[in-house]
């Protein structure tokens, strides 16, 4: 009895406390709001969509970012594979206008080479691009920040664009990442949302501290 007891427990810690083998403590899907990332002196942006899109899939050590590890560089994709036209809708290569982005995928060479490749362990090149594309579907960022009274051109602190998005996270912290194009107004660029590795659940973000979290000022929504 005490015996098999013992074993059951053996069991269930060994799966309790290693549900995957990963290298990494959570991952950050990075959304970019293009109004903000194409807002400079000269334009650098070929194409701006009117929602957020993928900036990139982030593999993260609880107080660092893992980055160029070792492993098998990004193969393009071939223009006859759907992912193509998949990733050109969630992950804008927005510098580029669309028939030479198709080709030459350069954001997503960038990216994978940069932070894919840390999660290879867990996530090859294809299962990396669709687990962002998925990860992303999980909710509407333009419609919550919305329903928050959160619109284009208008401003709010940095308490009130954390709570709307806390919504649809199950209440873990997302990382708002703020820019300064016009001097001594902060705007948000963009929002990191992270997961555990297997993706199953939402975890804190670290803060990348780039906003202003005091209640005293607000930050721009271009
Ligand atoms: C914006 O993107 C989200 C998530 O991908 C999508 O559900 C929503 O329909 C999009 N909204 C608009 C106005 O395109």
């Amino acid at each position: 009895m005490f015996k098999s007891q013992l074993i059951s427990a053996l069991f269930i810690s060994l799966f309790a406390f290693s549900p995957v083998c990963a290298n990494f403590d959570y991952i950050q899907l990075v959304l970019t709001w293009p109004a903000s990332f194409c807002y400079r002196p000269k334009n650098i942006c070929r194409r701006i969509p009117n929602n957020f899109t993928i900036h990139g899939l982030w593999p993260e050590k609880e107080h660092f970012r893992l980055e160029f590890c070792d492993g098998d560089k990004f193969v393009s994709f071939s223009l006859k594979d759907r992912i193509v036209n998949d990733l050109e809708r969630h992950w804008v290569q927005m510098k580029f206008d669309e028939k030479f982005a198709k080709i030459k995928q350069p954001l997503w060479t960038h990216e994978y080479n940069k932070h894919g490749i840390c999660s290879s362990n867990l996530y090859d090149q294809r299962a990396y691009f669709l687990l962002a594309m998925r990860l992303k579907d999980k909710f509407d960022l333009l419609t919550t920040l919305r329903t928050h009274g959160i619109t284009p051109g208008t401003k709010h602190t940095f308490g009130e664009i954390q709570k709307a998005i806390k919504t649809v996270t199950n209440n873990k912290d997302p990382d708002l990442k703020c820019v300064e194009h016009i001097k001594g107004v902060k705007e948000l660029k963009e929002v990191g949302i992270c997961f555990t590795p297997a993706a199953d659940s939402f975890h804190d973000c670290r803060h990348s501290n780039t906003c202003d979290e005091t209640d005293s000022t607000k930050i721009l929504f271009r």
